[in-house]
C-alpha cells in the first residue's frame, strides 16, 4: 500500500498551516485512549473545479460522532465546511481525500477527558484507489473470526478513532489470509460489513443492505446507492444479511468513501459469478462516478464546489 501523498498545508484548530506544523503532543489523550472522532470525505474534479461528495452529510456526522464522546468542537458546521473547502483550495487539489479530525487533547492521564481541549483538523490529501482491485477489478474478502463491535460495548455506527482497532485486526487477518479485505460478521453472527465499506447484495435483481441495527457504520456512500438504485427502478430491500445471502448472491459489493463502490470478486475462494464484476454492480458504479463528477443534474445537490 502505498503511502499518502502530503500536501502543502493542513487546516488546523482554525488556521491553515504547513504540513510538517500540524503536530500533536504524545500525551494527547486521544493517542493513549482513541478518544477522537473522525470523517472520510472525497472531492472530484467536474467540470466546474473540485467538489467535495456530499460535504453537509459528512460534517453532521462529524457533529453526530462528537457528541456520542462528548466532545465539543469548537466551530460550527458552517465553519468546518467552509474550511473543508479551503483545504482543497489552498492545496489546489482536484480529486482529494479528505480526513475531519477532532479529538481530546493532552491534559492529564485520566481516562476521564474532563479539560482536555479539543483539536480540530481537516486534511487533504490527492485522492486514489483505497482498496486492492478497486471499482475496476473487484475485490477478494474472506469473512472474519474478528467480529463487528456491538452496541451494548461502543456504538457501531459512531466514527471513533478508538473503534477502528476493530477493523485494523479484521484487515491484517484478511491480508495475512492473502485476500483484501474482511467481511465482518455482527455479535447474531449476521454480516455486518467490511473494514470500512458497507456490504450489498444483489440476487434476482433485488439490490440488498442492512440497516444500523447490524452493527454498522451508517454509509453515505450506501444512502447514495441506494438513492441511485432506486433512480434506476432497481427493487431495494433493506433487512440483515445472513452468510446465506452472501453465499447464495448473484453479485456483492462494497460502498464507502474510500472504496467508492467495489465490486467483490471473490469470496474466500469462491468466486461470484464468473469471478468479473456483475452487470447491476457495473450499472450503480457508472451512475455513481457519473453523479461525483458532476455528469448528472438530479445529484447535482450532493455537490459542494470548493
Ligand atoms: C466501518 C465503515 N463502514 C462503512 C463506511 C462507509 O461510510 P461512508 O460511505 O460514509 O464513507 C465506512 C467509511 O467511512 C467505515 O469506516
Amino acid at each position: 500500500m502505498p503511502a499518502f501523498t502530503k500536501c502543502d498545508v493542513i487546516w488546523m484548530n482554525g488556521a491553515i498551516v504547513p504540513w510538517a506544523d500540524a503536530q500533536v503532543h504524545v500525551t494527547a489523550h486521544a493517542l493513549q485512549y482513541g478518544t477522537g472522532v473522525f470523517e472520510g470525505m472525497r472531492a472530484y474534479d467536474t467540470a466546474t473545479g473540485a467538489a467535495i461528495f456530499r460535504l453537509d452529510a459528512h460534517i453532521r456526522r462529524l457533529f453526530a460522532s462528537a457528541r456520542a464522546y462528548e466532545i465539543e468542537l469548537p466551530y460550527t458546521f458552517e465553519h468546518l465546511c467552509e474550511a473543508s473547502r479551503e483545504v482543497i483550495r489552498a492545496n489546489k487539489l482536484e480529486n482529494a481525500y479528505l480526513r475531519p479530525l477532532a479529538f481530546f487533547d493532552s491534559h492529564s492521564f485520566s481516562v476521564w477527558p474532563k479539560d482536555c481541549p479539543v483539536t480540530v483538523a481537516i486534511i487533504a490529501v490527492p485522492g486514489r484507489q483505497y482498496i486492492q482491485g478497486g471499482p475496476d477489478h473487484g475485490a477478494r474478502v474472506t469473512v472474519s473470526t474478528v467480529r463487528r463491535i456491538e452496541l451494548q460495548t461502543l456504538p457501531p455506527y459512531v466514527k471513533a478513532c478508538g473503534h477502528y482497532t476493530n477493523s485494523v485486526r479484521a484487515v491484517q487477518e484478511a491480508i495475512r489470509r492473502g485476500y483484501d479485505d474482511a467481511l465482518m460478521l455482527n455479535a447474531e453472527g449476521d454480516v455486518a460489513e467490511g473494514s470500512g465499506a458497507n456490504l450489498f447484495v444483489v440476487r434476482n435483481g433485488t439490490v440488498i443492505t442492512n440497516d444500523i441495527d447490524a452493527s454498522i457504520v451508517l454509509g453515505i456512500t450506501r444512502d447514495s446507492v441506494l438513492r441511485i438504485a432506486r433512480d434506476l427502478g432497481l427493487p431495494v430491500e433493506i433487512r440483515p444479511m445472513s452468510l446465506t445471502d452472501i453465499e447464495t448472491a448473484d453479485e456483492l459489493f462494497f460502498s464507502g468513501t474510500a472504496v467508492e463502490v467495489t465490486p467483490i470478486r471473490e469470496v474466500d475462494g469462491r468466486l461470484l459469478g464468473d469471478g468479473n464484476p456483475g452487470p447491476i454492480s457495473r450499472r450503480i458504479q457508472a451512475a455513481f462516478f457519473d453523479a461525483v463528477h458532476g455528469r448528472l443534474p438530479q445529484y447535482e445537490d450532493w455537490l459542494t464546489y470548493a
